[in-house]
C-alpha cells in the first residue's frame, strides 16, 4: 500500500482513501513528498504560501542592509512614547479555541471602566497619539458593550491615527456591520478556522458558526459596496490543509469580495500552556531557542488593561503575566512617565542578561529587533520622532501595513 504524506498537516493517507485525480507528484512545501491537495485550487493555495514565504524573505533582506544604519537612533526614537496605543476593552471571550491560553486564563474577568479609557486615552493623545489597536490580550472587544461609542470617540480625536481590531467577529451584528464599517476604525482581522461548520465547531469551540459566517459575509459585502472603507483582513486558524480551507463552499461569497487573507502556520504554547497534545495533529507548535536581544513588542507600544495596569507586551503569552510584564499602573502615572520608566527599560535590558523573566524566558511569541532594522521600522521610528516634536501626523498610505503588534 502507497502512504501519501502531506507536508503541511504531517497526515498520512493511502491510496485506497483518496481520489487519485486529487494526487500531485510533489508537494510544494516538501519536495519528494507526495501532495494530496486537491489540483484545482492549489495555484489559490500556492498564491497565499508564496506571499507569505515572499513577504518573510523580502523583510530579512531589508534588515540585512539595514545593519548598516545605527539601530540605536531607531530604538531610541521608539522608547521616546509609545508609538501605539492598545486597550483591552474586556478579557471576557465567547469561544474557547482550542489553540489559545484563554482556557487557562486566571485573571479577574472584567470590561475597562470609563475612567481607566479615558485616562489612558487622554494621556496618549496628549503626547501626540497616533495608532490605536483595540484587540485584547485574549478575549474579544465586540463583547463591550461601549464598544462602537468608544470607537467613535477615538475617531473623533485628531491625534487619534489607524484603529484596529483583531475579532472572532461573531458579535458583529449586536452593533450593525454598517455601523460598525461606519465609526471610523480602519482595519478589521477577523480571526476564524474557516468557513465550515464542523471545522469551527472543533477548533472555536462554540455553537455561533452560522452567526459568525453571516457577519463576516455581510461585512466583506457591504464594504464592497460602500467603496472599501475599511481594510478586512481574513485570518484563518484551520485545522485542514489551507487549499481545502479555501475551497469550501461557505467561504466562496467571502472570498467573492477579495478580502486579505492570511493564516497561521505555527501557534505560540504561551508559556508550556498549549501543548502538542492539546493542539490538533496539523497545528505546529513554534519553538524559540533563544532570544538574543530585545523582544520588538516592548518597542511597539503599551497595553492597558482593564484594571488600569500597562503591560510592555500585548501578545497572548502575556495573559496573567502583569507580575512580569506590568510596567505600571494608568492611575497613578501618566503614560509618558511609564514608557519612559525603569520597569520597560529593564525589560528591555533583561533579554541580553541572565535575568529575563520566567514569561518571556518561556515565550515562543518572541521575535528580534529585525523589524527596525527595515525601512519600514526606520520610518515608523521617524514618525514616532516627529510626534515627540509636536507634530499631529496621520499614516493613511499605510492604511493596509500590519501593526507591529499585530
Ligand atoms: C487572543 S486573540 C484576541 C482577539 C479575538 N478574540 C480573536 O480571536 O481574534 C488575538 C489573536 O491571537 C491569536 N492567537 C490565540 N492563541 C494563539 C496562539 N497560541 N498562538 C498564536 N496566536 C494565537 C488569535 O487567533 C487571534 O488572531
Ligand atoms: S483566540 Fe480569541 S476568540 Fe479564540 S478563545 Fe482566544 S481570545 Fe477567544
Ligand atoms: S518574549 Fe513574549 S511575552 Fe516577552 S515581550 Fe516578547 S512577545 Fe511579549
Amino acid at each position: 500500500m502507497k502512504l501519501y504524506a502531506c507536508a503541511m498537516t504531517r497526515d498520512r493517507t493511502d491510496t485506497a482513501q483518496m481520489d487519485k485525480a486529487h494526487i500531485r507528484p510533489y508537494c510544494v512545501v516538501r519536495p519528494n513528498h507526495y501532495c494530496y491537495y486537491p489540483r484545482n485550487i492549489m495555484p489559490e493555495f500556492n498564491r497565499l504560501f508564496l506571499e507569505k514565504v515572499v513577504r518573510v524573505l523580502w523583510r530579512k533582506a531589508d534588515a540585512c542592509a539595514g545593519r548598516l544604519y545605527p539601530l540605536s537612533d531607531t530604538l531610541a526614537s521608539m522608547a521616546a512614547r509609545p508609538f501605539e496605543l492598545h486597550l483591552e476593552l474586556t478579557n471576557l471571550c465567547n469561544a474557547d479555541c482550542v489553540f489559545c491560553p484563554y482556557q487557562f486564563q486566571e485573571r479577574e474577568v472584567q470590561f475597562m471602566p470609563d475612567e481607566v479609557f479615558q485616562k489612558a486615552v487622554s494621556d496618549y493623545v496628549a503626547i501626540g497619539g497616533g495608532s490605536v489597536g483595540l484587540t485584547p490580550i485574549v478575549g474579544d472587544a465586540l463583547i463591550d458593550p461601549k464598544f462602537l461609542e468608544r470607537v467613535r470617540y477615538l475617531r473623533s480625536l485628531p491625534q487619534v491615527d489607524r484603529i484596529w481590531l483583531t475579532t472572532n467577529c461573531i458579535l458583529l451584528d449586536k452593533f450593525g456591520v454598517e455601523a460598525v464599517l461606519q465609526s471610523g476604525i480602519n482595519a478589521l482581522n477577523i480571526s476564524t478556522a474557516g468557513f465550515d461548520a464542523e471545522m469551527y465547531r472543533r477548533v472555536y469551540r462554540n455553537a455561533s458558526y452560522q452567526r459568525m459566517r453571516r457577519n463576516v459575509t455581510e461585512l466583506v459585502e457591504r464594504n464592497s459596496a460602500l467603496g472599501s472603507p475599511v481594510a478586512i483582513t481574513i485570518a484563518l486558524r484551520p485545522d485542514r490543509p489551507l487549499d481545502a480551507v479555501m475551497a469550501d463552499p461557505d467561504f466562496q461569497p467571502i472570498l467573492a469580495h477579495k478580502p486579505q487573507l492570511d493564516f497561521t502556520w505555527s501557534f505560540t504554547s504561551a508559556n508550556g500552556r498549549i501543548t502538542r497534545e492539546i493542539l490538533p495533529s496539523s497545528m505546529k507548535l513554534r519553538v524559540v531557542n533563544s532570544r538574543p536581544e530585545a523582544c520588538v513588542n516592548t518597542y511597539n507600544g503599551p497595553m492597558v488593561l482593564p484594571d488600569g495596569t500597562v503591560m510592555g507586551c500585548s501578545c497572548v503569552a502575556a495573559m496573567d503575566a502583569t507580575k512580569d510584564l506590568g510596567i505600571g499602573n494608568i492611575m497613578r502615572s501618566h503614560l509618558a512617565e511609564i514608557w519612559a520608566g525603569e520597569a520597560v527599560r529593564k525589560l528591555r535590558s533583561s533579554f541580553a542578561a541572565s535575568s529575563l523573566n520566567s514569561t518571556c524566558a518561556g515565550c515562543d511569541m518572541y521575535r528580534d529587533l529585525e523589524f527596525y532594522r527595515t525601512r519600514a521600522g526606520r520610518r515608523r521610528a521617524k514618525l514616532n520622532q516627529a510626534r515627540v516634536e509636536g507634530k499631529v501626523l496621520k499614516t493613511a498610505s499605510a492604511r493596509r501595513s500590519p501593526f507591529a503588534g499585530g
